[in-house]
């Protein structure tokens, strides 16, 4: 074994990604969990720890639930999993949209108990006050525009927008709102192609999508959903890995060993 020290890692940071619009694209996944994390991090350039964790890890069915102390428990989790990724902090329902004050008191509260690099948080020319308060107190902010999930009960659920073209405009007006207002990075969710490719003419500052096509600068996906442990993951998701099934593979292959008493004993292990 090499005694030689690791070098240190320096984290990809908030410049470095607002620097590659229109570059090579952007790789970026969520993650809420030291270990996958720790995978994650040796290929994203950014690691979101989403509020989609209500749903995916705590079986909520809608993120609005979601607590700001659950996101500050799993996003140290993921800043103590990885060392190369930048790591950016979800703001859930709740946390922000009242003003810029309650904003900054919770934003610099993730900032500081979890470690992480920025903050998301969602809306467009609505949040923009919010954004330029925010970017001017030294909180890196990425915006969340399209579809956006903490707003599924007056949208009327998970719906793709900009299905009607008389509704672009104000999409396009977000996401120059949130890039004016400072923002140094914008996730474009459930938008029609054309639509997402206006949007990332429209802005000098990286679109990443999430069923928004290939017309962004970035995509990002929900781990659980690539990784085929989700039984019905989003149409728009490619499904690399088999998750489920290997679990269940590993799970009943372990009942059967303990029911046969084949676990390790104590001579085998502890001798
Ligand atoms: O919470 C989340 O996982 C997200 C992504 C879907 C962008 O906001």
């Amino acid at each position: 074994m090499s005694t030689e020290p690791q070098k240190p890692v320096r984290r990809i940071t908030v410049p470095q990604i607002a620097a590659r619009k229109g570059g090579e694209p952007i790789v970026s996944l969520t993650s809420y969990h030291a270990h996958t994390a720790a995978i994650v991090d040796r290929y994203a350039d950014f690691i979101l720890v989403g509020d989609s964790l209500g749903m995916v890890m705590h079986g909520m069915e809608t993120t609005v639930g979601v607590p700001l102390d659950l996101m500050i428990m799993h996003g140290r989790a993921v800043v103590r999993g990885t060392r190369r990724a930048l790591v950016v902090v979800d703001m859930p329902f709740g946390t922000y949209e009242e003003s810029p004050n309650v904003a900054f008191r919770n934003a610099a509260k993730i900032m500081k108990e979890t470690g992480c690099g920025a903050v998301k948080l969602e809306g467009g020319a609505r949040m923009a006050e919010t954004i330029r308060f925010l970017t001017e107190r030294g909180v890196p902010v990425m915006a969340h525009i399209g579809l956006t999930p903490q707003s599924s009960h007056v949208m009327g659920g998970f719906k793709t927008q900009g299905r009607d073209a008389d509704t672009w405009p104000a999409h396009i007006d977000d996401a120059q709102a949130v890039a004016e207002a400072g923002a140094f990075c914008v996730v474009v969710e459930g938008v029609v192609e054309p639509l997402a490719a206006r949007i990332t003419e429209a802005v000098d500052i990286p679109t990443i999508g999430i069923g928004a096509s290939a017309a962004c600068d970035g995509q990002i996906l929900v781990l659980e959903d690539m990784l085929g442990l989700n039984p019905r993951p989003p149409k728009f998701v490619k499904v690399y890995g088999a998750l489920a099934e290997e679990i269940e593979r590993a799970v009943s292959s372990y009942a059967e060993d303990v029911r046969q008493r084949a676990f390790p004993t104590e001579d085998q292990v502890y001798r």
